[in-house]
C-alpha cells in the first residue's frame, strides 16, 4: 500500500475525541442519550467517542447513499459526491427517537446534504434533543446551512481516507487521518 501524507495523526484524533466525549458527557448530565451512527463512515469515530463519554447510552445506525448515479471513485475524489445532490436511506434506525437525546455521530461535514436530509429525517421522530457530533468538517464545501454542535476539526477541501473514512471503500482501517493525492 503507499505511503500517504498523514494530516491529523491517531495522537491528535485520540486527545480530541476525548474532549468531544468529556463535553457530551458534560451537557446530558444524569441523562442517557442515542448515538446515531451513520454508516459506514462514522463506525470507528462512534466507538472511540462512546467509550469517552460516561452516561448512559445505546447505539443504533442509520445508512444513507448519493442517489441515481453514485460518481466513479475518481469523480468523488476529484469533485467529492454531491454531483448528484441528492440522498436516499438505504437502512433505517431500528427503533423510534421520540423523547430520546439523539447525537447523530458522521465522520464528515462536507455539502452538508447528507446530514440535512437525516436531520430532517430524525427531527420528525420528535427526539427530546438532537446533536450533531462530526469527527472532520470541511466548510469550504457547505451548500447547506448547517454546522455540528460538536466537532473534530475543520480541515481544508482535500480528499481525506482513514479512521472510517474511504476512497472506493478503501483505507477505512488506516490510523490515521491522511490526504489521499487529486492526481
Ligand atoms: P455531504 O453530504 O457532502 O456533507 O457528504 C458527506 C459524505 O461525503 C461523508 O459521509 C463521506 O462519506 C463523504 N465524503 C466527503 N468528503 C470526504 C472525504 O474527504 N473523504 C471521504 N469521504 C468524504
Ligand atoms: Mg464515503
Amino acid at each position: 500500500m503507499t505511503e500517504l501524507k498523514i494530516l491529523i495523526s491517531r495522537a491528535q484524533i485520540a486527545a480530541r475525541v476525548a474532549a468531544m466525549g468529556a463535553e457530551i458527557t458534560h451537557d446530558f448530565s444524569g441523562e442517557s442519550v442515542i448515538f446515531v451512527g451513520v454508516l459506514k463512515g462514522a463506525a470507528i469515530f462512534l466507538s472511540d467517542l462512546a467509550r469517552q463519554v460516561q452516561l448512559d447510552a445505546t447505539f443504533d445506525f442509520i445508512g444513507v447513499s448519493s442517489y441515481g448515479n453514485r460518481p466513479s471513485p475518481t469523480q468523488e475524489l476529484q469533485h467529492g459526491w454531491d454531483s448528484t445532490g441528492e440522498v436516499r436511506l438505504t437502512k433505517d434506525v431500528d427503533q423510534s427517537m421520540r423523547d430520546k437525546n439523539v447525537i447523530l455521530v458522521e465522520d464528515i461535514l462536507d455539502t452538508g446534504l447528507t446530514l440535512t436530509y437525516l436531520k430532517r429525517i430524525l427531527l420528525a421522530h420528535q427526539p427530546k434533543s438532537f446533536r450533531i457530533a462530526a469527527l472532520l468538517d470541511k466548510p469550504a464545501r457547505r451548500k447547506q446551512p448547517i454546522e455540528a454542535d460538536y466537532l473534530g476539526f475543520s480541515i481544508p477541501d482535500e480528499f481525506v481516507v482513514g479512521y472510517g473514512l474511504d476512497y472506493a471503500e478503501r483505507y477505512r482501517n488506516l490510523p490515521d487521518i491522511c490526504v489521499l493525492p487529486r492526481s
